[in-house]
Parts: C-alpha cells; sequence; structure tokens
C-alpha cells in the first residue's frame, strides 16, 4: 500500500498486511520512544484536532503523538468554540484546516462525516470517530494491545460486550477480525446487537460466532467491554432500561482463564468495577498508553515519513 497521502476513515479500507504492517511498525516506534529517538520525524509539521464531540485519549494521545514526533497541533476541543457555532459546514472548515495543517484528525457524531472530510481536504484526514460507525485507529490499538499480550491474533477466543450496536470501537474492531482466523463471541441486551452485517461478514470469512445476552465469558482470551452509547439513544427511557446491563466485578471474572485480559476502550461508567483495576486481568489503561505509538506511526505513515 502507498500509505504517503493516504486518509484513515475505515478499517474496512485496510487488508490484513497492512494492518499487521501498522502493528508491526508501532512496536518499532515504541522502540524508538523508549530511546528518545522520534523528536525529528514530523519537526515542525502541524496536526489539526478537529473535535466536534467529547474526547480525553483520542484527542490528547494524537496532540502527545503529534509532539513526540517533534510537530505541533492546533485545532478545537469542542465545536462551540469553532466557527460550526455560525453554521459554517464541516466541509468548509476541513478545507481551512487543510491549508492550516499537514495531517487533520476529526471526530464528529455524523456518520460518513470523515469521509465527507477527506473528499474536501488537500491532506490525510484521519477518523477519529464518526457517530456509531467507525474508530479505525483506536481498533489498530486494540490489536496493537492483543498481539503485544498473546504474540499473535489468530487463534484467540476474543469476547465483546455491551453496546454493540452504537459502539464504533467495536464495530470497527469486528471488520478488522474478519482477517484473522478467531473465534468470536458477542454479549449484548437483545436491543443492542451488533448490525447483521457486521456478524455476516465474520461468517462469510468462516468465522466461529456466538451471540448471547448472557454474561458468559469463561471461555475467552479477550474481553472487550464497552460502555452503553448513552448519546446516541433517540429514546431516554430505552437508555434507562440497558444503562447497568453488565457489570464486571470480581464476581463476575471467577473461573474466567489465568492468561484472560479484560480491555475497554474507555470511558467506562459502570460497566468495569474499580476492584478489577487490581487483577491480572485488567488491562485498559495500558491499552490507551499503547495509543501512543500507534498514532506516531499513523501520523508518519500518512505524512510519508520513513522510519
Ligand atoms: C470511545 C469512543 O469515543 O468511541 N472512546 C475512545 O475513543 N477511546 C468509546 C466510548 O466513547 O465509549
Amino acid at each position: 500500500m502507498k500509505w504517503s497521502k493516504k486518509h484513515i476513515i475505515s478499517i474496512k479500507d485496510f487488508s490484513r498486511d497492512e494492518i499487521d504492517y501498522v502493528l508491526k511498525k508501532s512496536s518499532e516506534m515504541e522502540d524508538r520512544l523508549s530511546h528518545e529517538k522520534t523528536g525529528s520525524l514530523m519537526k515542525n509539521k502541524i496536526l489539526s484536532n478537529l473535535f466536534f464531540e467529547p474526547s480525553t485519549r483520542t484527542r490528547m494521545s494524537f496532540e502527545a503523538a503529534m509532539k513526540k514526533l517533534g510537530g505541533f497541533t492546533i485545532g478545537f476541543d469542542y465545536p462551540e468554540v469553532s466557527s460550526e457555532a455560525k453554521g459554517e459546514t464541516v466541509a468548509d472548515t476541513v478545507r481551512i484546516a487543510s491549508g492550516y495543517s499537514d495531517v487533520i484528525v476529526i471526530r464528529h457524531p455524523m456518520e460518513g462525516s470523515a469521509r465527507l472530510a477527506s473528499e474536501n481536504s488537500s491532506v490525510p484526514v484521519i477518523n477519529g470517530g464518526d457517530g456509531a460507525n467507525q474508530h479505525p485507529t483506536q481498533t489498530l490499538l486494540d490489536l496493537y494491545t492483543i498481539k503485544k499480550e498473546f504474540k499473535k491474533i489468530d487463534g484467540l477466543r476474543i469476547c465483546v460486550v455491551g453496546d454493540l450496536k452504537y459502539g464504533r470501537t467495536v464495530h470497527s474492531l469486528t471488520n478488522a477480525l474478519e482477517n484473522y482466523d478467531v473465534e468470536m463471541c458477542f454479549i449484548s441486551p437483545m436491543e443492542l446487537r451488533m448490525p447483521r452485517d457486521s456478524i455476516k461478514g465474520l461468517e462469510d470469512r468462516g468465522i466461529k460466532v456466538k451471540e448471547s445476552s448472557k454474561l458468559n465469558i469463561k471461555d475467552s482470551d479477550v474481553i472487550y467491554c464497552t460502555r452503553i452509547q448513552k448519546e446516541r439513544f433517540p429514546d431516554p427511557q430505552e437508555y434507562e432500561r440497558v444503562k447497568d446491563a453488565y457489570v464486571i466485578d470480581n464476581s463476575s471474572i471467577e473461573g474466567i482463564e489465568d492468561k484472560a485480559i479484560i480491555m475497554h476502550p474507555l470511558p467506562r461508567v459502570t460497566e468495569i468495577n474499580p476492584e478489577i483495576d487490581r487483577t491480572r486481568h485488567a488491562r485498559y489503561f495500558e491499552q490507551a498508553k499503547n495509543g501512543i505509538p500507534v498514532r506516531m506511526t499513523l501520523l508518519s505513515l500518512v505524512s510519508g515519513v520513513d522510519f
């Protein structure tokens, strides 16, 4: 794949070889980072962070990644301070940002917004989450975390728990896992099941899929939990009905395998009890930290920087 000037919009645009390449380069980047050898890779380049929706990890880790590469960031953290408040379109905002910067990260509540942004930009656009649709850089750091732990992805049993209807992180992750020889288990309330096309995508590749509304996580290597996405529910009463559907605590992990890891893209609300943080299974804080080398790698690759 030609990486330079590539937009990163959907994980579906990536082949297995391309995903594996990003994971390999991210590991090299992490190594360089530990030797403080990254500060000139994107010296004086500018990243625009256009965040039309709340974010802690995605925005901060892209900013930290850019700074560790020797570059700068500009942009906004919430749309109220941008000209969106005056009625400017996303397309115009992106056109302007692409004149001010070398790469753009955009997060927006509308599905398809990142694709639209890429069509209006003269510099690479990276999707930091478009509504309930996709979050490709989160998926790459999720896979990086899994590979770091197990030294492989093939052969693993991966269980995804929570809001599988509105969660963009699990949509991207499921699409990416079509490329691997895994077993998948989806646990959610009936109302929040994984979209049918994602399940079909897995089954078409011969991947074993189980769906359940019971929190049975015993036979899993990876337990990937998600937040119920309150902001995406059209009906607040529907949210009230499912908001406490699952809680992972010391009693629910009884009998899980020693080597099993618990992941979460964060933020968590009530779905993982903090008592889990002290167990050998918790990986969500390391997972968030892995966003740095992975996002440094993506910024470098799309900017045509060799490392
Ligand atoms: C997620 C997101 O924004 O999709 N967070 C993240 O980027 N790490 C998950 C969420 O909001 O629940």
